[in-house]
C-alpha cells in the first residue's frame, strides 16, 4: 500500500528534486522542483514548473528538460504514471495523484493519537515560548482594541501548544505609573470624603474618574502661551495661571501618590489594590466570555517590575549600555535613529524601562527562548527600541549564547463604517462586552429564526456560542497586521469565510451520524477502507491532508488567519463533497463506510481547528 502521509507538496518536491539530480547530475547547487496546486482539474492535482528555469541552466528546450525529469521521476507509489501527455504548454509535468495514495494518507492521519493526531508533527524541539496578550490596564474598561490583543495572541498560544510547545502567558498590566498613581489619589479623595463606597464602585465609575484625574493635572500651557502671544489682557492671564498652579499641584499630587505606592504605603496600597481588583473582575469576566485562555496567573503587571527599574537603568550605566543624554537616560540601539529613552530626565521611568526588564524576566527566569508580542502595531517603534536595547544589554541571551527570539505579532486597527478607528458615537472607545452583548443579540435573532425546534435554553447558548464565534473568528481571520471595518452583518452571515459558517459546517459533519443512527446505518465505518474516487472525494483529501502543516505554518509566522483560509477551504471542500457524493445513500456499504469515515476525519479536524484558534462550537445548530 502507498505510503502517502505527508503534505503532497512535500513528497512531490522531494521526489521531483532527486529526478532533477539525476537527471542533469551536472548541475550544481540547490535545484527547485517548484510544485503548485494546479488550477484547473484538466492540469493534474498538482505541476512542476522546474522545466522552464531549469532550461536556462542547463540549456535546450523546456519541454526536452520535462521529459528528461519525467523519465527520472519515480512517483510510482503516488501518482498516476507520467508520460510525454503529462507535459502540457512548454513544459509544465502535470500530476495527477492516485486516489489509494490519497486514502492512505488520510488514513495516517487518523492514526495518530494525543499531539500527532490527524497529520500534526508535534515539535521535534520544544521551545518555551513566552506569549504576551490581554495587557489591559487599571481603571479602564476593555474596549475592542483588547478583542485583538486577547484573541490573536491567544490563538498564537494554542497553535503553539498544539505542536507541543511550552507556552507560558503573560499579561503585562498597565497598572503602574503616574496616571494610575493620578487615580489612585482621586479615588482615596472621594472615599475620605465620604463620597463612594467602595462596594458600590465600578469600573465604568473608575473610568471616569481615571478621566477626570487625567484632565485635572493637565496644565492649559497652550492657553497661557495664546494668552501671553495676543495680549489677552490681565483678567484671562490670571485665570490661566490660576488653572496652572491649580493642575500643577494635583499634578505634584499624584507625584507623592507614585511614592507612596513606591514605598508600600498601607492606605495608599489597599485603595491601588481595590482599583486593581475591580478592574480585574471584570477583565477576566470578558475574557472568560470570550473563551480565551487568559487568567489571574497569567498577569504580570507593570507593578510587578517597578523595584527592579532602578537597578536595571544603574546596571545598564554601570556597563555602558546606556548613557546619559541632557540628563535623561538612553539607550542607542544599532539601525535605529530614535534611541530607546530608559529614565526621564526627572528621574522617572518609562515604558520601555519596564518591557527591558520584563524581557529579562521572560528570557532569564521564565526559560523564553521565543517572546511573542499581539500588540497593536501602532507600538511599533516602541518594540524595536525595547527589542533592540534588551539585545544589546543581553537581557535576552539564552544559555547557548545566542538570542531569544523577541517578535511583536502587531495588529491593526478595527475600523468602524467610515473607516475610522471604531468609536461610539460619542467618540468613547467601544465596550467590549456590549459588543460581545449585542453579536450574540443578533446572532438569537438568526438561532430562532434557524432552530426553530431547540427549547430556549439550548437556542440561548446556540446564539452564544455563534456570536462570539462571529467575533473573534472575524478578528482571527483578518490578516493580522491590516485594519478592518467592524461589521456585525458580514461577520454573522451564515455563508462566506465566518464563523458561523464553519460552526455550520461542523455541525454537519456531526449530523450526518445522528441521522445514520436513525436509519441504521452507522455500523462498520471506523476501521472502514477509505476509497477516493470521486474528485469532490479528491479534493477533499487533499485538504485534509494540509492541516499539520497549515498549523506549523501559523507557528512559524504568528499569523493566525492562516488557519482560518484554511479551515473555510476545508469547510468548502466538505461542502463540495457532501452535495456531490451521497454519504448514507452511497452506492455500496464500502463506499458509505468510507464516506462516513471523511465526514468524521473532516469533522474533527475542523473542530480541532476551531479550538486551536479559541473559537466555541456548538453540536448542533
Ligand atoms: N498596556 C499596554 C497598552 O494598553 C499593552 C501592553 C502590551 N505589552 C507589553 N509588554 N508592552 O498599550
Amino acid at each position: 500500500m502507498a505510503i502517502f502521509f505527508d503534505d503532497p507538496v512535500q513528497v512531490l518536491t522531494q521526489r521531483f528534486e532527486a529526478a532533477i539530480r539525476a537527471a542533469f547530475p551536472a548541475v550544481s547547487g540547490a535545484v527547485e522542483a517548484l510544485i503548485s496546486p494546479s488550477r484547473q482539474p484538466q492540469f493534474g492535482d498538482f505541476q512542476c514548473n522546474a522545466a522552464m528555469s531549469l532550461a536556462k541552466v542547463v540549456g535546450g528546450k523546456p519541454r526536452d528538460v520535462a521529459s528528461a525529469i519525467v523519465a527520472k521521476v519515480d512517483l510510482s507509489d503516488i501518482a498516476e504514471p507520467l508520460s510525454e501527455k503529462s507535459i502540457a504548454g512548454p513544459g509544465f509535468i502535470n500530476i495527477v495523484l492516485r486516489g489509494d495514495a490519497l486514502a492512505s494518507g488520510v488514513v495516517g492521519m487518523d492514526a495518530g493519537t494525543g499531539l500527532a493526531a490527524l497529520g500534526v508533527v508535534p515539535a521535534s524541539k520544544v521551545e518555551t515560548v513566552v506569549v504576551d496578550l490581554c495587557g489591559v490596564n487599571l481603571a479602564k474598561q476593555m474596549h475592542v482594541g483588547h478583542l485583538r490583543s486577547t484573541v490573536i495572541p491567544d490563538a498564537i498560544a494554542r497553535v503553539l501548544e498544539r505542536l507541543g510547545h511550552k507556552v507560558i502567558r503573560q499579561s503585562h498590566l498597565g497598572d503602574w505609573g503616574l496616571p494610575i498613581a493620578m487615580v489612585t489619589g482621586k479615588l482615596m479623595e472621594e472615599l475620605n470624603a465620604g463620597r463612594i463606597k467602595p462596594e458600590a464602585l465600578t469600573l465604568d465609575r473608575l473610568e471616569v474618574m481615571y478621566r477626570e484625574a487625567q484632565a485635572e493635572c493637565e496644565r492649559d500651557m497652550k492657553g497661557m502661551e495664546a494668552v501671553r502671544r495676543y495680549g489677552l489682557g490681565p483678567k484671562a492671564e490670571a485665570e490661566l495661571e490660576a488653572q496652572v498652579s491649580w493642575a500643577t499641584e494635583n499634578f505634584t499630587r499624584a507625584k507623592g501618590v507614585l511614592l507612596k505606592l513606591q514605598s508600600h504605603d498601607k492606605a495608599t496600597v489597599a485603595v491601588w489594590q481595590l482599583i486593581y481588583d475591580i478592574t480585574m473582575r471584570a477583565c477576566i469576566e470578558t475574557v472568560t466570555r470570550l473563551h480565551a485562555n487568559v487568567t489571574l496567573e497569567h498577569t504580570a503587571g507593570e507593578s510587578t517590575y517597578s523595584e527592579e527599574l532602578a537597578p536595571l537603568v544603574r546596571d545598564l550605566l554601570d556597563r555602558k549600555v546606556a548613557e546619559v543624554d541632557q540628563g535623561a537616560v538612553v539607550v542607542r540601539v544599532p539601525g535605529l535613529e530614535v534611541p530607546c529613552l530608559i529614565r526621564k530626565s526627572d528621574g522617572g521611568f518609562l515604558y520601555a524601562t519596564t518591557d527591558m526588564a520584563a524581557i529579562r524576566r521572560r528570557v532569564q527566569k521564565l526559560g523564553a527562548s521565543r517572546v511573542i508580542y499581539g500588540v497593536d502595531i501602532r507600538q511599533s517603534l516602541h518594540f524595536q527600541q525595547a527589542f533592540g536595547a534588551a539585545i544589546k544589554a543581553g537581557y535576552a541571551r539564552l544559555p547557548d549564547g545566542s538570542d531569544a527570539k523577541l517578535e511583536h505579532a502587531a495588529f491593526g486597527t478595527v475600523l468602524g463604517n467610515d473607516g475610522r478607528p471604531f468609536k461610539t458615537r460619542s467618540g468613547d472607545n467601544v465596550k467590549l462586552w456590549d459588543l460581545l452583548d449585542e453579536a450574540v443579540n443578533r446572532a438569537r435573532a438568526a438561532v430562532n429564526e434557524r432552530s426553530s425546534g431547540f427549547s430556549e435554553e439550548e437556542r440561548g447558548k446556540i446564539a452564544e456560542a455563534v456570536g462570539i464565534a462571529a467575533i473573534k473568528y472575524v478578528d482571527l481571520s483578518s490578516e493580522r497586521s491590516k485594519d478592518y471595518v467592524f461589521d456585525f452583518d458580514r461577520m454573522l452571515a451564515f455563508e462566506g469565510n465566518t464563523g458561523p459558517y464553519l460552526l455550520y459546517a461542523l455541525v454537519r459533519t456531526r449530523s450526518i451520524f445522528r441521522k445514520a443512527a436513525e436509519e441504521k446505518l452507522d455500523g462498520g465505518w471506523r476501521d472502514a477502507a477509505i476509497v477516493i474516487k470521486e474528485p469532490a472525494e479528491k479534493a477533499l483529501a487533499l485538504t485534509l491532508l494540509r492541516y499539520g502543516k497549515v498549523l506549523e505554518s501559523v507557528a512559524q509566522s504568528t499569523e493566525p488567519h492562516r488557519l482560518c483560509v484554511y479551515l473555510f477551504e476545508l469547510a468548502t471542500a466538505f461542502s463540495a463533497f457532501f452535495d456531490q457524493c451521497k454519504v448514507l445513500f452511497a452506492p455500496d456499504e464500502a463506499t458509505r463506510r468510507s464516506r462516513l469515515r471523511l465526514c468524521d476525519i473532516t469533522g474533527r479536524v475542523l473542530a480541532d481547528g476551531l479550538g486551536t484558534l479559541g473559537i466555541p462550537t456548538v453540536e448542533r445548530m
